[in-house]
């Protein structure tokens, strides 16, 4: 099974190497097809520096200061870089409360992108959730998804709805061969209509490039499926697109009736399925905003009300007019195949290295970043210690590199005041797209070679601040005992002076 594995994994990274470049050497290299015009310096501190700065930030990577880290692989959320024509246009905003010729700039853009005529301007992502959860959820709903996102999870029980998560029994599986572990599966699907009646069905969500499943995707037919199943059951589909580019790049990439398809061609066909379309553009168009399109009259009317009193003005949204221009651009070029395969290419790559030096990390390499499994990575720690945490607050001390906690951390207790534990316990290491160089990947990937051969040494970690709501964001932990001066003093032993 093993060797089978194997096998398909190497099928899968061959048909996709396309995007990398072969080497007189043979080795197949993505190759960067842009060139860096803005820098920003770096800094890589000492490593007493680096640990005192994880203590100061309670062993929770999301409250450092990025003074303090070198590689910054939290989130690709609004730090993919921008292209000299996103910013170009930035210039020629439009600053109007109302009217702005820039928004109707980025309206031409998403109704040609996604193919839907209504556009609800939102100041991000989470703030979509919050409007399409008030609008559609109420109180006893049940909404089924592939996964769940954890800002989708609260907004929708904020509105009294119920999370059913109906992924197939693949998904979750750390080494996997399958393309498409972000699938609905259809049996279940079938039987949540059975269970609850379609009045209970709030309705069907689609997240594509699953972020909290390794940034698996669906394919296409199975998006097909689905939608037929919502039409016999006159309910509504809904698609989270914040990483749809990419999800659009696999389909072409592995379901073979799209190899000779544009990313365009494919995204349309996506969105034609979905009656309603929600999305972060702090990743999907590499801008700092979020929206909502639909085909729907009755569906905008419902949530416009909601849009004014939450966000801003129909023209705004709560985002700068800087950002729309940019955003207008920006979902273009997630279309260009150049610019979409980047992030994905550089994740493969990353993900076939540690693979094959024996690491756990999720395969078939899939969206947003490498995630690398920490209870493969680190058996000895049990799940209530925080395995994910710990590794996150490891790596970042061996070497600067922030990542994000991606388990029961991010999490929450049940009534009774117990972790309910994840499914899967993973330190993802984001791609935001163009911004990380080769050499720096390979500093990434050296670090954690390094960590996984001293293991041993990392141990878990306990509460000492935990917030009631999206504790992951600002709750602070410590170390449960002096293993940090034990994995400090064997770096030094193993690297001497060097950073
Ligand atoms: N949906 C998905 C699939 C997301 O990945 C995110 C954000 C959101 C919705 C919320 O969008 O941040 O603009 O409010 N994901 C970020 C991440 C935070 O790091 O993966 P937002």
């Amino acid at each position: 099974m093993e060797i089978f594995n194997r096998l398909i994994l190497n099928y899968i990274n061959m048909t996709e190497q396309n995007t990398a470049i072969k080497f007189y050497s043979g080795e197949q290299i993505p190759v960067e097809l842009h060139k860096v015009r803005i820098v920003q310096k770096l800094f890589l501190k000492p490593i007493d520096e680096r640990k005192a700065a994880m203590e100061e930030a309670g062993f929770n990577t999301f409250l450092l200061n990025t003074k303090d880290v070198f590689l910054d692989m939290l989130t690709d959320s609004g730090t993919n870089a921008m292209s000299d024509n996103q910013v170009a246009s930035m210039l020629k905003a439009d600053d109007a409360y109302a009217g702005s010729q820039s928004f109707y700039r980025m309206e031409e853009a998403l109704r040609d992108v996604f193919g839907k005529h209504y556009v609800l301007p939102a100041h991000q992502g989470r703030a979509a959730e919050n409007i399409v959860s008030q609008a559609f959820i109420k109180k006893g709903d049940v909404i089924p998804m592939n996964y769940h996102f954890t800002t989708t999870k609260e907004h929708m029980e904020l509105n009294g709805g119920k999370v059913l998560e109906i992924y197939g029994d693949d998904a979750l599986e750390i080494k996997s061969d399958k393309p498409f572990k972000g699938n609905i599966d259809i049996e279940k699907l079938k039987a949540v209509f059975k269970k609850y009646g379609k009045e209970r069905v709030a309705f069907v969500r689609m997240e594509a490039s699953t972020n909290l499943i390794g940034g698996q995707p669906f394919s296409m037919q199975n998006m097909r499926d689905v939608k037929k199943i919502c039409v016999e059951n006159d309910t509504m589909m809904v698609l989270d697109a914040s990483l749809i580019g990419e999800n659009a790049y696999f389909i072409k990439q592995r379901e073979k009736e799209f190899r000779d398809s544009s990313i365009k061609e494919i995204l349309r066909e996506m969105c034609s399925y979905a009656d309603l379309i929600y999305f972060s553009s702090r990743k999907v168009s590499s801008t700092r905003g979020g929206g909502i399109v639909t085909d729907n009259e009755e569906y905008y009317l419902q949530m416009r009300n909601l849009l004014v009193l939450y966000e801003g003005f129909l023209t705004y949204g709560g985002m700068s007019v800087r950002e729309i221009e940019a955003m207008a651009v920006g979902i273009n070029e997630t279309c260009d195949e150049t610019v979409i395969s980047q992030s994905p290419s550089f994740i493969a790559y990353a993900v076939n290295q540690l693979d094959s030096a024996g690491i756990p990390v999720i395969t078939p390499p899939g969206a947003l970043g490498c995630h690398i499994d920490a209870r493969g990575f680190l058996p000895h720690i049990p799940q209530n210690d925080y395995p994910a945490g710990a590794l996150a607050s490891a790596l970042f001390i061996i070497s600067g590199v922030r990542g994000m906690e991606r388990g029961t951390i991010s999490s929450v207790r049940d009534e009774n005041g117990n972790d309910i534990l994840a499914d899967v316990e993973l330190l993802r290491l984001a791609f935001p797209r163009r911004v990380f160089t080769l050499s720096q990947t390979k500093f990434m990937i050296d670090r954690v070679k390094w960590l996984y051969e001293n293991r041993h040494l990392v141990g878990g970690l306990e509460w000492v601040e935990e917030p009631p709501l999206l504790r992951f964001f600002m709750g602070r932990l410590k170390a449960k005992d002096d293993w940090t001066e034990k994995l400090v003093a064997k770096f030094k032993e193993d690297f001497g002076d060097s950073l």
